[in-house]
C-alpha cells in the first residue's frame, strides 16, 4: 500500500507590479476536489486550534496572512510545520493528529477539505487515534 505523506505545496505566484496572485485548482495543485471551505481568524494570542484527527477527511491548509504552526502526528512521530507565505498551503492526508498553534495577531487561516462538515469523522481522543492510527 502507498502511504500517503504530509507535504508542503509550493504554488504559483503571478508577479505583477500591480500585486501578486496565486491559486491552487483540481488537480495541478491539490490533489482533492473541494468539498468545504472555512477560515480561522481573530484568533486570541496563545490560543490552540484543532487538536483533533479525521477519519477519512483531507485538508490543505494555506496561511493567507500572518503565520502560525501545524503540529502534525502520525501516531508514532510529531512534525512541526510553520506556514507563513500565501502561495504555501500544507496538504494533511485523513488519519493525522493535527494543532494549529503560535498564531501571529491578524493571521488568517484558510482550509480546503475534500467532505462536508462531518462531527462524526472527528477523532478528538489521542489515544483512540492511536490506536485507530495502528490498526491501519
Ligand atoms: P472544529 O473543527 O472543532 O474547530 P477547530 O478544529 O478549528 O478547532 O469546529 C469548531 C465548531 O465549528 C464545531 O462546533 C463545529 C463547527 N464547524 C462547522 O459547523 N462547520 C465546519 O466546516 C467546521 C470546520 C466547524
Amino acid at each position: 500500500m502507498i502511504k500517503i505523506e504530509p507535504r508542503v505545496i509550493n504554488l504559483p505566484k503571478i508577479l505583477d507590479k500591480r500585486g501578486n496572485l496565486s491559486f491552487f485548482e483540481y488537480d495541478s495543485q491539490l490533489p482533492f476536489r473541494i468539498a468545504r471551505t472555512y477560515w480561522i481568524y481573530d484568533v486570541p494570542g496563545g490560543e490552540t486550534r484543532g487538536s483533533h484527527a479525521f477519519r477519512e477527511q483531507q485538508e490543505f491548509i494555506i496561511a493567507l496572512s500572518g503565520s502560525f504552526d501545524i503540529v502534525l502526528n502520525d501516531g508514532v512521530e510529531e512534525q512541526k510545520i510553520s506556514l507563513n507565505r500565501s502561495y504555501n498551503g500544507l496538504y494533511i492526508p485523513k488519519m493525522y493528529w493535527r494543532k494549529l498553534e503560535n498564531f501571529s495577531t491578524n493571521s488568517l487561516a484558510l482550509i480546503v477539505s475534500d467532505r462536508l462538515y462531518d462531527e462524526n469523522d472527528y477523532i478528538r481522543d489521542f489515544e483512540q487515534f492511536k490506536l485507530l492510527k495502528n490498526e491501519i
